[in-house]
């Protein structure tokens, strides 16, 4: 690749961290015709993309990232010297978690990266955030880059928040719902717009907005997401007080268009890299700048969701009769959602640790998630596959709604297990067919 500067119509792009999201955005980038340099600091990682392998599971992926680094368009380096002589605009892709004894984001990875790219930065370009982080970051970082490289203020920040979902990732990078680019100066918009130029002509609508606001996205949006999975669960609460079905609660409210019915799907709660965490992040900035009360119903939402955890555990002790003590439970699902490998934060594998701790013999089975789940979780026992998990146990539950948990045979499963009792923690199968197969069928949200 040349070091030359490119001309403004294809900006050469680099990517800054190349987790979920950064190698998803670079690999995206280099087959939609980009040159694009991929950076991060793990050279296992590094070597791994290369080569032509993702370290992740992500449906899509690996075909395009052998196509990307055929077309000879995309490489990895570990190199940030090499990062700041190549790019006309440098996409930050790091992570961004929630800090250790806090709720507040861990700015770490983010303020590294920008710092030890900055020296390297000695002509016109643009440094364009797409982690997600509190509002009033950008400001900061802009400062950090502009005081330590040697372009000054030729060096601008724009904010382009990512909305892609785990498992989707590819179809949101390619053709998201909206592109929103946080800028400071027509240049930066013009530049962001020929960064993305052929997403744009695919016909997705791009919101322009100052940097602040283009922030305050990403976690208004995810905060509005985690609330309306929360209210069905908190109405899934007042509908097991009650006698009444929360799935059909559901239903009938998803056809008020006003309403609809995406992300109301009741059971065991949201989970994974960013909802929990984001929804915490942002109850500590606001509270930061005075309006804590603005977002404080976040804490509720947090609360019904943490709370769906213990009450799927609830369902599981009651159908095993009241004690866990000994209790053979088969856990099917480790992932924070199906299509995923990633357990941080999931609500499967809590539950199966909450089980564990209350004397259940556990055994896990994931599709993807075992390697993940057993480094996050070793002391329980992960099984070869479905039948394997559920031999002899005295309960079945589900806790991440994979296809193939979907398409279960419960005739076949009763064959292997000692007790014919599932609990549904995803509302995935349906209790006319388990029930008919003489199985005892709980859900959450659901009389018994
Ligand atoms: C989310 C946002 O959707 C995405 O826009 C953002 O960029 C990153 O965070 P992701 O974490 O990949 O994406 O997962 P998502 O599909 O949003 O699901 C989040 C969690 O909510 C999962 O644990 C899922 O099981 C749960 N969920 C989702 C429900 O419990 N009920 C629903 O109705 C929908």
């Amino acid at each position: 690749m040349s070091s030359t500067p490119s001309t403004s119509s294809t900006p050469r792009l680099t990517v800054l961290g190349t987790g979920y999201l950064g190698a998803t955005h670079a690999i995206c980038m280099a087959v939609l015709g980009y040159d694009v340099l991929g950076v991060d600091t793990d050279r296992a990682k590094v070597a791994a993309l290369n080569d032509g392998r993702v370290p992740f599971f992500e449906p899509g992926l690996p075909a395009l990232l052998r196509k990307a680094l055929d077309s000879g368009r995309l490489s990895f380096t570990t190199d940030l010297s090499a990062a700041g002589e190549f790019g006309d605009v440098h996409f930050i892709c790091v992570g961004t978690p929630q800090q250790a004894g806090s709720h507040a984001a861990d700015l770490r990875y983010v303020e590294g990266v920008t710092r030890d790219l900055a020296p390297y930065l000695r002509r016109r370009c643009l440094v364009v955030g797409k982690s997600t982080v509190p509002v009033g970051t950008a400001a900061r970082l802009t400062r950090l880059l502009q005081d330590n490289a040697p372009a000054g203020t030729e060096v601008e920040l724009a904010w382009n928040p990512e909305f892609l979902r785990e498992g989707y990732a590819v179809e949101d990078t390619m053709r998201p719902d909206r592109l929103v680019f946080g800028i400071g100066s027509a240049w930066a918009e013009q530049t962001l717009r020929a960064a993305f130029a052929p997403v744009i002509r695919n016909g997705v609508p791009v919101v322009i907005t100052d940097i602040p606001t283009a922030e305050l996205v990403k976690v208004a949006a995810n905060s509005f997401l985690a609330t309306k999975i929360s209210y069905i669960n908190a109405m899934a609460e007042v509908c097991e007080a009650t006698g009444a079905d929360v799935q059909d609660l559901a239903s009938a409210l998803s056809y008020d268009t006003r309403i609809g019915g995406r992300f109301l799907h009741p059971g065991l709660g949201f989970g994974g890299g960013c909802l929990p965490k984001d929804i915490r992040a942002f109850v500590h900035r606001a509270e930061e700048v005075g309006v804590g009360r603005s977002v404080a119903f976040l804490r509720q939402v947090d609360a019904i969701n943490q709370r769906r955890r213990a009450r799927t555990v609830d369902l599981v002790r009651e159908q095993a009769g009241g004690s866990l003590e000994g209790v053979r439970v088969c856990c099917l699902g480790a992932a924070f959602k199906p299509d995923s490998d990633d357990v941080r934060d999931a609500p499967a594998l809590d539950v199966a640790r909450m089980l564990q701790e209350e004397g259940a013999i556990v055994s896990v089975y994931d599709p993807e998630a075992m390697d993940n789940a057993r480094r996050v979780q070793p002391t329980l026992h992960y099984a070869e596959g479905v039948f394997d998990a559920a031999a002899d146990a005295q309960v079945v539950v589900l806790l991440t709604e994979w296809d193939q948990f979907r398409s279960l045979d419960p005739r076949r499963l009763a064959e292997v297990v000692a007790t014919r009792s599932i609990v549904d923690g995803r509302h995935a199968l349906d209790p006319a067919e388990w029930t008919a197969a003489a199985w005892t069928y709980r859900a959450l949200g659901r009389a018994g």
